[in-house]
């Protein structure tokens, strides 16, 4: 029996097996990162104040930042080898970066009351999943006072379950039987560690359900931007519009 996996062991212990995912590009984050700065061009003509939520070694975001105009960047993760990397890869932003490990649930306790009502946009990518239905509720009526009241946008980036997945039992099957038929590179040793992790730690919702969230929690307009083909991820964005 393999040992359980929560998201502060595993992304620190193991960084390396999720280095590896991002390396062979397994969650598709070439395409959706893209598609990230698509979204943020046309969401602000305007310096953008960034705060990013289990923002890992944010190589990707660094890459889908650039040529924007960033007028800060602020980092949160519970893992402090992954926010080394991030440290060396935000360098190239060329604006204030403040980066901390912290856990990012519940927001408030975390981020001082000065950062009310000021962040252009928040991104949490492949991280909110590992809340319960519950914890997501309360982490959207939290960031929603973190966003700027004029134009504000939460981007989440994350795994969902397909409309007919109940429980989440049947999402498990079907991504992990996902894994080991696509991630050919990942070692028998990884893959138990993968499966271990999202096994224990992994709860996603339906597109559908986050949107219902997402109203309940006040954001004024609330859109799926993308779903992946095969339907294991989604891009939604949450605009506070005053
Ligand atoms: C799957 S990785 C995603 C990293 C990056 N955002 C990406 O898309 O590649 C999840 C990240 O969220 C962090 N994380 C998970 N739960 C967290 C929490 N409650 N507070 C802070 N960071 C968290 C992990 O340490 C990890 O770096």
């Amino acid at each position: 029996m393999s040992k359980i996996m929560y998201p502060r062991e595993f992304f620190t212990e193991q960084w390396q097996v999720y280095q590896k995912v991002l390396d062979f590009d397994y969650m598709s984050h070439q395409g959706i990162y893209n598609c990230l700065t698509a979204i943020l061009k046309s969401s602000f003509n305007r310096p953008i104040t960034m705060l990013e939520l289990g923002c890992g070694d944010a190589s990707y975001t660094a890459k889908a930042l650039s040529g924007l105009n960033i007028a800060s960047y602020y980092g949160i993760d519970i893992s402090p080898v992954a926010l080394e990397s991030a440290n060396n890869n935000l360098h190239s932003l060329g604006c204030q970066v403040v980066l901390v490990e912290a856990d990012f649930n519940p927001l408030g306790q975390q981020l001082s009351q000065e950062y009310l009502n000021s962040f252009d946009c928040i991104l949490i990518s492949f991280a909110l999943h590992h809340l319960n239905l519950a914890q997501k509720d309360k982490f959207l009526a939290e960031v929603f006072d973190f966003l700027k009241p004029e134009n504000g946008q939460l981007i989440v980036i994350d795994v969902m379950r397909r409309e007919q997945e109940n429980d989440l039992y049947a999402y498990l099957d079907r991504y992990l039987a996902h894994i080991r038929q696509d991630w050919t590179q990942i070692t028998p040793e990884e893959y138990l560690l993968l499966e271990s992790h999202i096994s224990s730690s992994d709860f996603p919702e339906k597109v559908e359900e986050m949107i219902e969230l997402g109203y309940k929690n006040k954001f004024n307009k609330v859109e799926c931007l993308y779903v992946d083909p095969l339907e294991t991820m989604a891009t939604l964005s949450f605009w506070r519009t005053s």
